[in-house]
């Protein structure tokens, strides 16, 4: 319903279904403006472990998307400070539409890990054991995975007009549990999106296990 939106796009396991129907239904991205929510600090757009390279393999190469309307934060970068303040300059020009999310089994959203402030924008942070641990299984080894990351905040993750937050698996629901029935908290970040009327949350019934 709106050709030119602004959509911000996930990396991980949980969306790959999503891409592939959207690359089958042929959806026009023609005149779609993207961005990324978070990238590893350090890695460069062609390594294969970073977001950048996730999200070209698994959704650009694929679609009418003009190169020019895809913007994505470089892990490479020298000038983080920069990169994070042009990366909120270039969304404040172009709002997001609809930014669409997994969920980490420790409840962070982009790497926004707990204790994450609401207000956050975005910025570098230190990943948690718990998600290196989780992330690892993409990498050779644990060793590979980088302990840092660029993520965008939790208030830009707000500042969109429509949040869809996608999980699945059984490994997910203990946490879906705790972020749909446990307390709002800066523990356990995605607990941010409960306060927002613009949220759909689609679950699948392994995710949805522990609730009743
Ligand atoms: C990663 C990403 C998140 C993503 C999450 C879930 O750590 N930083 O943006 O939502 O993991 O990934 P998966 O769908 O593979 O469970």
């Amino acid at each position: 319903t709106k050709p030119n939106s602004v959509i911000c796009f996930p990396t991980g396991s949980t969306v790959l279904g999503l891409y592939n129907e959207l690359i089958k239904n042929k959806v026009d991205f023609s005149k779609i403006i993207a961005f990324n929510i978070d990238e590893y600090l350090g890695l460069s757009k062609n390594n294969k472990q970073s977001y950048n390279y996730f999200l070209k393999k698994n959704l650009f190469n694929y679609v009418n998307i003009k190169k020019q309307n895809i913007n994505l934060l470089d892990g490479s970068t020298k000038n983080i400070k920069k990169l994070c303040s042009d990366y909120e300059k270039k969304l404040k020009k172009h709002p997001i539409d609809i930014i669409i999310l997994g969920i980490g089994v420790n409840g962070h959203i982009g790497f926004n890990e707990p204790g994450s402030k609401f207000t956050s924008k975005t910025r570098v942070v230190n990943l948690s054991k718990e998600t290196i641990r989780s992330n690892s299984r993409f990498f050779k080894n644990i060793k590979e995975v980088p302990r840092k990351a660029i993520t965008i905040g939790i208030a830009t993750i707000l500042s969109s007009k429509k949040i869809v937050l996608l999980a699945s698996g059984k490994n997910k629901a203990k946490i879906i549990k705790k972020f749909i029935k446990g307390t709002i908290t800066e523990k356990l970040p995605a607990t941010a999106l409960r306060k927002n009327k613009n949220v759909t949350i689609i679950i699948d019934k392994q995710a949805n296990s522990l609730l009743d």
